[in-house]
This record gives C-alpha cells, structure tokens and sequence, in this order.
C-alpha cells in the first residue's frame, strides 16, 4: 500500500513502513524504514526529520539562503556528484566537456495500481492491480533537460519494496552514463553488521558476517555472471541480531551480470547501501530522447532476525519471480547421469540408470553433458546441437520415448552460450564466438563465449535446441553456462563498455523466447554449479543448480548461505557418491539425503552399482520426501545453528507439520548430552516429535564388529558378507511434549554411542551424522 500526503510519500508493507518526503530544497529525504506504523500523526515528520539548523565547520552549504543545509548529512533516496554531497554517488552521469554534477529535485509523481512491466530488456518481477502498487517519481536536473524516474513497488502478501531508476535525456548532447544504482538507501546510524554471501566454485554463498566500519565496503561482481565469488544479495544487521531476533535490511537485485553493492559509512555515522550493474566495467551512451532503465532491486526488512528476512524474501520469490506452469508446483525426483557417468554414456547404460531410478521411485531421468554428436570430453563439440549417433544408435527421439514409458519425465542438459573452437559451429562461423581481433582469447573450460547480441547467432540457438526439444518431447532441460567473461569484444557494438550489459540482456531476450516457445518444460539453470545464482535467472529457471559441491556437510554452509535469499524449492540438491567427489570426504548416505531434501531432490551416481541395502535406503528416503515435499520445498524455512549442531526447520503452511535437520559434523566421542529446541513450536500446542527411522550401516562398526556375539566367532567371511550388507534400525525415541517445552526447555534427547555398548535407543552418530526429527502437531 503506499500513501501520499502532501509531499510525504508513506510505503507499507504488512509489517513494514517505508517513509520519505521532500525537502525545502526539492531532494528527496529518506526519513524511515523499519517496522510498521501503526498510525501517522501529521505532526510525527517534524520528528521523523534530520534536523539541521547551524551550519558547522566547513561544510559546504548547498544554498547560501539555507545555510545548514548540507547535502552529505542528509539520508537521500538518490544522490549525485558535484553538489556537496561526498558519499558515493547513486547516479554518475558525464555531459559537455566531462562534467559530471547533476541536482535532482522533486517534479512530479504517480501513483498506480500493479507493477508496471518495462520494456527495457531487464528481467523483473510481476504484479497485478489486485496484489501490487507503485509510486513513479520524477526528479529533473535543476539546470539541464535530464529527468531520474524512481519507482517504488509494493506487494499486498509480500514484505518487500521494489525499486528501480531511469535516467532520460532530453538534451540536444550526448549524456554518458558512468553509474546508475537501482537502489538508494540512506539510514540513519552506522550500528550495523554487514552480511554478504561469498565463495567460489565449489564453496558457494558461504555467509560472512563483519562489523560495518567507516569507509566504504564493496561486494561485486566482475566476471560477467552475478557469480559463486559475491552473489548480489546482501544484509545489513543490528549487531546483537539472530537468526530469529533483531532488525535486519536485506537486499537483492535481479539482475545476472556485473553487479556491485557499496555500503559506506559517511563521517556522519550515516550508512549508504547501493546496489546495482557494476560501473567500473560499464558505461551507456543516452542520445538525446532516450532513456536507461536498470534493474530492479528489492528490499527487505524484519525484526524478525535474519529467518525474519528470508521469509520474506521466499514469499516474494515464489510469488513474484517464478513464473508459468512451474510456479508452486512441486518439482519432479531426479536422477541425472552427471556423476554416475560423466561422458561415458550410451543408450544402453543410460536406460540401465533411467530404470533402476524409476524403480527407486525417481520421477525424472535427466542426461547431463556428452549427449551430443563429438562430445566425448570437454574439448569439444560445445555449439553442435545434434544427438551423437554413435551413443543413441536408435536415436535420441526413440530413447526418449523409452523414457516416457518408464512413466518418467525426460530431461538433457545444454550449454547454449558457449562454443568450443573443436566444433563445426566454429568452423562455419569463427566470427560468432566473442574474441579481439589479433589477441589470443583467455580460455575457461576450453569453450568461449558466444556472441549472442548477434542476432543470427541467437536464430541458430534457438532452431537448433527447440528441434531437439520438439522432437524428444523434452520435459526439462538443465542450461548450463561454464565460462567467465574476458576478451570482450563485438562488431556489433561501438562501446564496449555497454557490451556486459548488452550480454545480459541478448541471454534474456533468448530466454524468453525458448519460455514462451515451450511453457511447460521445467528449466534449471547452472553455471559450472552455481555461478549465477540470482533473481534474473529465476525469472526464466523456476530452479538452479546450487553447487557442483554435492558434499553433505559443504552443502549445509552452502544451500544455508543460499536460503538467506532464495528459497528450497529453488535450489537443485542431490545425493551423490561418497567419498564425495569434490571433497573426498565420506558421509553416511542418510545424512546427503537429509540435507538435499531441503530442496529440489534428486540422485547423482551410479544407482545400478549400489548393493541391495543402499537402494533400500533410496527407496525408502525417496517415499518419505514424496509424503513431506511440499513443507520442503514451499514450507517456511528457517537455520538455526548452534554450538556445533547445523539445525534447519521446515515448517508445513499450516504450521502442523515440521521436520528439523539435526547434523552433527564431528563425533566429539563420549559426547555430551543433547537437546532438541524448536523455536517454531507454538506454546499452547501439543506435539508428537520422533525422528526418521534410518538405517545404520553395520560396517560403520568397523572391527568392533568382531567383538560382538555370535560375530566374534563366526569368521572372517561371514563377519565381512554380515559388515557389508545388513545394517540397523536407527534409535526408537517419540516425545509428546507441549509447544512451550519444545521451544524453551527442549528435548533432552537419548545419548550417543560412545563405544561401550549400545541399545535399541542408542543414537548412533558417525562423523556428519544426522537426523531428521518430524514434530506433528495434535
Ligand atoms: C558443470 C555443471 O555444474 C555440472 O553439474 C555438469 O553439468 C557439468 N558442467 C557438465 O559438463
């Protein structure tokens, strides 16, 4: 809802209020965001207002007739350069002879219901008239013909404000866009930690929390791709904030390319955030009549800790980014050929993987990298989109259909926007791929970019993929994308400054094309893991692969540094060998699914190689989450983490149903008693709380095996066979216990095994052992 008196503009969210009006000088004051008011006074801006009445020092006073008006220690929802205002500017724009001060003051607004949709080229959220209003605001430059337009979006259902910025030219010269955020925000104090999400392939969004300090802090991207080093979502926190208490202000940015996040510290204790494409590797050229719109950023906040926030940001995501047929639909088990087989694949050993998932319970057969003619490593062949007639003899169309008839979904996996120099594509058209003319081109994965602001090259992606999926009856396909950008260059454009940008926005117009064209594939997207996970993408993928780190214990800091931002029906999570193949580290295969099925479930290994009591396993882990995937992967999902122990809760939207990871990642031995808290519990409710009956490989016994009647005089052999493939209950422990204690007191819970004997209700818990406890409500 927003309101408008006068000239104060009053944004509300169901628990949010966001309040700015315009000052004496015509700029635009941010005065408050943080928890709802309830109700406004007329004369509650006078004390929502900075006040200023003396000029101090040497601070430059913006007008000579107002002398304390200082435009550096004003909190502003925009800002320029050149006028007194010294914090990083939101908007740098250079016209004449390199002048870059701008003033923007206050002209005009509107007020709307829905969310406008831009024709702009950028990805963005929807809205309708019943769910969404926006604000436009216009500001023009005090002297010069430049109009900045500053929408605001707010959703009935959703606590999140939108915003966005166009800068329009009307001048007869040339204006240089050198900067231009989505988002301004301006708080009050600097009493905040700052909490970004960084990493690197393999070990991505892994949460990092620091006191904010003077000066300026920057979390960016340069690769091209929103990245796996510094993902464009970032929190600034009280410092005594948790996961379940304290204010928090989130943000994000739809967008999947260069981006950057400035938040200073002024020498007024003020704290800026800005958010936007990343200007050190950008620049756009407005001719007079035109305009540039950026992305869209959204906002958030809770006093509700961290979970406060990201509650807020699932809800919007689910409601207002994923869109079409996939859009709160439970996403299909899969079983992806990937690290079952990498490229040694053929018809016959695929079918042999395709089945045995099906008789699993796996809904959904996916063939990852190799299918395609050439493709036998990562050398080559990237650009050839034929099916290779050496592995499908019978074809790609009839092994699909054999798929179909296993009654499963059919999935493959591309990489549209890459090419290998060993390919015929290159050899017809060298001039396609992106590289300086005379300069040997940096290359990743041996592949390089396609140029696709080329129109040709995007006619040739589109025919020759929409054949495969016509003619396969394709359900899902897997957009991988395993290259970074370096050498830029394209004929097609006279500043390469913009060519980042103009990227992005070529991907997303052959996006939308393959979406319209086949509305009921489910698309997940990837970068060589995930690289560019980000709202822009999920505007196309209703689901991204999180990480090519499918290690249990690596995912917990992964898929939890991802929650923060993105929900688990968004992110792609599998069971994989172990010794995991990024990590070699060994974990119980209880313990990879409990983790992975906080998302989009699916296996990656060789399920036919798997002894009798594994697939057991499978089986029954795979009925289970076919009961409890809707609370996984559309439920409320909250992180909280302590001492040692990784805790997440699902919570069912009914608030009746909750399941609780439990993973401890190394046995301290003779470990100290635990307990179980739920903090989502409610006080007056009762509530029955076991765990997930597991099965405990007898091998993870080792040689104590042979200590144990009648074992210890059975022999060798028979101690082996027994070791290798019987395995035990896991232990039997129910609790009806009242919401109060479960969210207080907690569950003292049964001991550990300690090495000294173990009964029926013995938790017995290996390194990165793990449980899922339900707790239903009566
Ligand atoms: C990188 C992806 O992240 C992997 O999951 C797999 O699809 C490979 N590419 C295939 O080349």
């Amino acid at each position: 809802m927003i309101n408008v008196l006068d000239k104060l503009f009053f944004l509300t969210t169901q628990t949010t209020s966001y309040l700015f009006h315009v000052t004496e000088e015509g700029h635009l004051e941010h005065l408050y965001y943080g928890k709802r008011l309830s109700h406004l006074l007329s004369t509650d801006i006078d004390a929502l207002k900075d006040k200023h009445h003396i000029n101090i020092g040497t601070e430059p006073c913006y007008n000579e007739d107002n002398p304390a008006y200082f435009l550096e220690n004003i909190s502003l929802e925009t800002s320029t350069e050149g006028r007194g205002d010294y914090r990083i500017p939101m908007v740098v724009a250079e016209y004449g002879q390199g002048l870059s001060t701008l003033d923007f003051v206050y002209k005009s607004h509107t007020l709307t219901k829905g969310k406008p949709i831009f024709h702009d080229g950028n990805a963005q959220a929807y809205g309708t008239p019943e769910d969404s209003s926006t604000l436009a605001i216009t500001l023009t430059d005090k002297k010069l013909p430049i109009t900045l337009t500053l929408y605001y979006t707010t959703f009935d259902t959703c606590d999140v404000i939108l915003r966005k910025a166009v800068l329009s030219n009307d001048m007869e010269g040339k204006l240089l866009i050198r900067n231009l955020s989505s988002l301004q925000l301006d708080l009050f104090d600097d009493n905040w930690d700052l909490i970004t999400f960084d990493g690197a392939w393999s070990r991505e969004r892994i949460m990092d929390r620091e006191p904010l300090r003077s000066g300026t802090h920057v979390n960016e991207s340069r690769t091209g791709l929103a990245s796996s080093d510094h993902n464009p979502l970032v929190y600034l926190a009280r410092p005594d904030a948790t996961e379940s208490h304290g204010l928090v202000i989130a943000s994000n940015l739809i967008y999947s390319g260069n981006h950057k996040e400035s938040i200073e510290v002024s020498p007024f204790g003020k704290t800026r955030l800005l958010t936007g494409i990343n200007d050190s590797l950008f620049a756009w050229t407005l001719n007079q009549g035109e305009s540039f719109g950026t992305p869209e950023a959204v906002l958030t906040c809770s006093e509700d800790g961290c979970n406060g926030a990201s509650d807020h940001f699932h809800l919007f995501v689910n409601a207002h980014i994923i869109r079409g047929e996939w859009r709160y639909r439970e996403r299909p088990i899969l079983v992806n050929s990937w690290e079952a087989s990498y490229f040694d694949i053929n018809e016959d050993k695929l079918y042999e993987l395709a089945k045995q998932g099906h008789d699993l319970g796996c809904e959904l057969f996916v063939i990852d990298d190799g299918w395609f003619s050439g493709r036998d490593d990562d050398t080559s062949s990237l650009g050839d989109w034929y099916p290779s007639p050496s592995k499908f003899p019978s074809g790609l169309a009839t092994f699909s259909r054999k798929v179909h008839d296993l009654d499963m979904m059919f999935g493959i996996w591309i990489e549209p926007e890459t090419v290998n120099k060993k390919s015929i594509l290159y050899g017809k058209h060298p001039d396609w791929m992106i590289a300086i003319p005379g300069r040997e081109p940096v290359v990743c994965r041996h592949e390089h970019l396609l140029d696709l602001t080329k129109k040709e090259v995007c006619d040739y992606l589109f025919k020759s993929i929409s054949e495969i999926l016509d003619t396969c009856s394709v359900d899902y396909v897997k957009w991988d994308m395993n290259t970074v950008f370096a050498d830029l260059y394209s004929f097609s454009v006279s500043d390469m400054r913009e060519y980042p940008h103009r990227y992005v926005m070529a991907l997303y117009g052959l996006l939308e094309r393959f979406i319209q064209a086949f509305p009921h594939i489910l698309w997940e997207g990837c970068a060589s893991g995930g690289n560019r996970f980000d709202l822009g993408m999920l505007c196309y993928f209703s689901q991204i692969w999180v990480s090519d780190n499918t290690d249990a214990f690596s995912r917990t800091a992964i898929q939890g540094g991802t929650s923060y931002g993105y929900p688990p029906s968004t992110m792609g999570c599998h069971v994989s060998n172990s010794p995991n193949p990024q990590t070699l580290r060994i974990s119980p295969i209880d313990s990879r699914f409990n983790v992975a099925c906080f998302g989009d479930l699916g296996y990656e290994l060789d399920l036919t190689e798997l002894g009798k009591e594994e697939k057991t396993t499978i089986a029954e882990q795979i009925s289970f989450f076919k009961l409890f995937r809707p609370i996984f992967q559309f439920g409320t999902f909250h992180r909280y983490n302590h001492d040692s122990i990784i805790q997440w809760t699902s919570i069912s939207n009914d608030k009746r149903t909750m399941a609780t990871l439990w993973m401890q990642p190394l046995n301290p031995s003779n470990a100290k008693s635990d307990r179980l808290f739920i903090e989502d519990a409610e006080e007056d409710a009762v509530y029955d709380v076991f765990p997930r009956s597991q099965r405990i490989p007898l091998s993870l016994f080792g040689h104590l095996l042979k200590t144990v009647k009648p074992l210890a005089t059975a022999g060798e052999t028979v101690q082996k066979v027994v070791s290798e493939n019987l395995t035990l209950p896991s232990e039997v422990e129910h609790y009806t216990v009242s919401g109060s204690v479960l969210k207080h007191a907690g569950i003292k819970l049964n001991q550990q095994f300690s090495g000294t004997g173990r009964d029926s209700q013995t938790r017995v818990f290996s390194d990165f052992g793990s449980r899922l406890y339900l707790i239903k409500k009566h």
